[in-house]
């Protein structure tokens, strides 16, 4: 039997979130239907954050509305702290993200919360969770470099997931914010992160701001990481990360992992339908670096 990659499809929130023209929550809504409808079980549907701080995410209370019961199992949103998590949880979020930046700056920028306050927040968070019965990824944010601070060290990164863990979050998310990590580095720390935690509590995130996405996603899965984030279309940045591009793009990961024999239960078609939908929707075009080969040759 193939082996699996899990794909969480984060485009409705780090992709919109950084589009200058704001989708209406209906747009929002039939966004996420396509892509469940073209097989993605694992979607971040948006994030319960300060409207001022992302107008692009206000609503997203009404786009798990729309969405409904039914379709809550698959999403997830992004929760900054308390009051976002107590929003997600009446909204239908039965996972929720918290994200802590691995540097003292990324964390004032992003949620003006000293790194402390963040993980005092997280560990809240995931306690809470835990004990409410929702799915609790956990973040490390510009864990190989940060727009403001520079490299990150590997073992800033190994004991923050180390206290990530002992707080018992379902998943530690290795995220590189800015697409600034390069094959050998993922390589080593995700090394020592699966012989740390094991394969199943580690996920990663790529940007694809120096086209090293898809090279980032090999090199993990070589490490033994089977879970992936990655945007429709390449869609994505973020508006609190100066230089950041769009995340490795959807259709790429699932093209090059399929060809490799994985299962990723993606079909190809329906999520270049959803790319077309994202295109339409946003006013941009939108595609992965495979875009113009895939649109020829899918079937
Ligand atoms: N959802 C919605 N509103 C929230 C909120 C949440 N999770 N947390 C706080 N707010 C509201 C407060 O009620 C308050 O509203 P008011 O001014 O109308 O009374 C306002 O936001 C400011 O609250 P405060 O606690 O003083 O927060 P702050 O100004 O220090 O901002 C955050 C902190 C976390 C709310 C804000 O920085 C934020 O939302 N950041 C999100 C960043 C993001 O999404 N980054 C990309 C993903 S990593
Ligand atoms: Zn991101």
């Amino acid at each position: 039997m193939s082996e699996c990659i899990v794909i969480n499809e984060v485009g409705p929130r780090d992709g919109l979130q950084s589009q200058d023209k704001h989708l209406t929550v209906a747009e929002r809504a039939s966004l996420i239907k396509s892509l469940l409808t073209a097989g993605l079980q694992h979607i971040e549907a948006g994030s319960f954050v300060s409207p001022r701080a992302v107008p692009q995410m206000a609503g997203t209370d009404e786009v798990f509305h729309l969405l409904g019961p039914e379709n809550s199992p698959y999403l997830s949103a992004l929760v900054p702290n308390m009051k976002g998590y107590e929003l997600a949880r009446s909204a239908g979020a039965s996972t929720v993200a918290v994200v802590v930046s691995a540097t003292e700056t990324m964390n004032q920028k992003n949620i003006n919360m000293s790194l402390q306050q963040t993980l005092e927040t997280a560990a809240n968070i995931i306690r809470r969770g835990r004990a409410e019965g929702a799915r609790v990824q956990a973040y490390l944010s510009v864990a190989f470099e940060c727009p403001y601070e520079g490299k990150v060290a590997a073992d800033t990164i190994l004991s923050q997931a180390r206290q990530l863990a002992a707080w018992d979050a379902d998943e530690i998310v290795i995220a590189d914010t800015i697409g600034a990590a390069d094959p050998a580095s993922v390589r080593s720390l995700l090394n020592a992160l699966v012989a740390e935690h094991g394969a199943e509590k580690i996920a990663c995130h790529f940007h694809d701001t120096r086209a090293m996405g898809l090279a980032n996603t090999f090199a993990a899965i070589e490490s033994g990481v089977r879970r992936f984030d990655s945007s429709l279309g390449g869609l994505g940045g973020c508006p609190f990360a100066p230089g950041a591009k769009g995340n490795v793009a959807t259709e790429d990961v699932v093209m090059m992992c399929e060809q490799m024999g994985f299962k990723t239960g993606v079909q190809m078609p329906l999520l270049l339908a959803a790319v077309k939908m994202v295109s339409e929707l946003t006013g941009h075009t939108q595609g992965g670096r495979a875009h113009y080969w895939l649109s020829n040759n899918a079937v």
